[in-house]
C-alpha cells in the first residue's frame, strides 16, 4: 500500500515537475518570460544576432535612418516633392506599429518610388542580415514599447 502510494506521487511529482514551472517556459513551449517586478515582457533577443544587426545597419542604414534610428526631428514633414523624409525606428515613431513579417518585407522590397524613398534590399542584403537587422531594431525599443509590440504581434 505504502509503495503503491509512494509510486502515485513519485508518477505525480514527475508529471507536474515535467510539464510545469521548474522547467524554463522559454525552452520548452517558446513563452515569453515576464519581469516579476514590472510586469513587462522580458526581450529575449540573441545579443550576437543584436550586434551582427548593428553591423549591417551602420554599414548600410545610418545616412537615412540616423546612427541609432533616431533619424530627424523632422520626419513628420513631407519634402517638397511629397515624400516623406526616413522616419526613426526606434521607439519614437511607427516601426513598433508593424509585424516582423511586415518589417522584413519594407526592408526587402522599399517603397514604391513614386510613394517614398525607403530603398529595395533584396539580392544587396542576405534574409539573414535582414533578420538580423530587423532584430537590432527591436533592441532599440523601449521595454514598455516591446512589450505593446509583442502583445501585438506576437502573444497571441
Ligand atoms: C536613402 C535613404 C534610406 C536608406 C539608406 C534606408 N532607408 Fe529605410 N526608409 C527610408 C524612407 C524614406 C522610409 C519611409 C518610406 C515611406 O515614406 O514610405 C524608410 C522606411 C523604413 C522602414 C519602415 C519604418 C516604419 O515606421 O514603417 C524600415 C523598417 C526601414 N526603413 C529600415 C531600413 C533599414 C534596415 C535600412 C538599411 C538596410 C534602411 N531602412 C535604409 C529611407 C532609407
Amino acid at each position: 500500500m505504502t509503495v503503491r502510494i509512494f509510486l502515485l506521487c513519485g508518477i505525480a511529482a514527475v508529471l507536474i515537475l515535467g510539464c510545469g514551472d521548474s522547467v524554463p517556459p522559454a525552452v520548452i513551449t517558446g513563452k515569453p518570460v515576464v519581469d516579476g517586478k514590472t510586469g513587462l515582457i522580458v526581450r529575449n533577443l540573441d545579443s550576437e544576432q543584436i550586434q551582427r544587426g548593428e553591423a549591417v545597419y551602420r554599414a548600410n542604414c545610418t545616412g537615412c535612418h540616423g546612427s541609432n534610428g533616431e533619424a530627424t526631428p523632422d520626419w513628420r514633414k513631407p519634402n517638397l516633392d511629397g515624400k516623406y523624409p526616413p522616419p526613426p525606428l526606434d521607439s519614437s515613431a511607427h516601426a513598433w506599429h508593424h509585424s516582423t513579417e511586415v518589417l522584413k518585407k519594407t526592408i526587402l522590397k522599399g517603397t514604391p518610388p513614386e510613394i517614398g524613398s525607403m530603398p529595395s534590399w533584396e539580392g544587396k542584403l542576405t534574409e539573414q542580415q535582414v533578420d538580423d537587422v530587423v532584430v537590432w531594431i527591436k533592441s532599440l525599443w523601449s521595454d514598455e514599447i516591446y512589450d505593446l509590440w509583442y502583445k501585438n504581434f506576437e502573444g497571441k
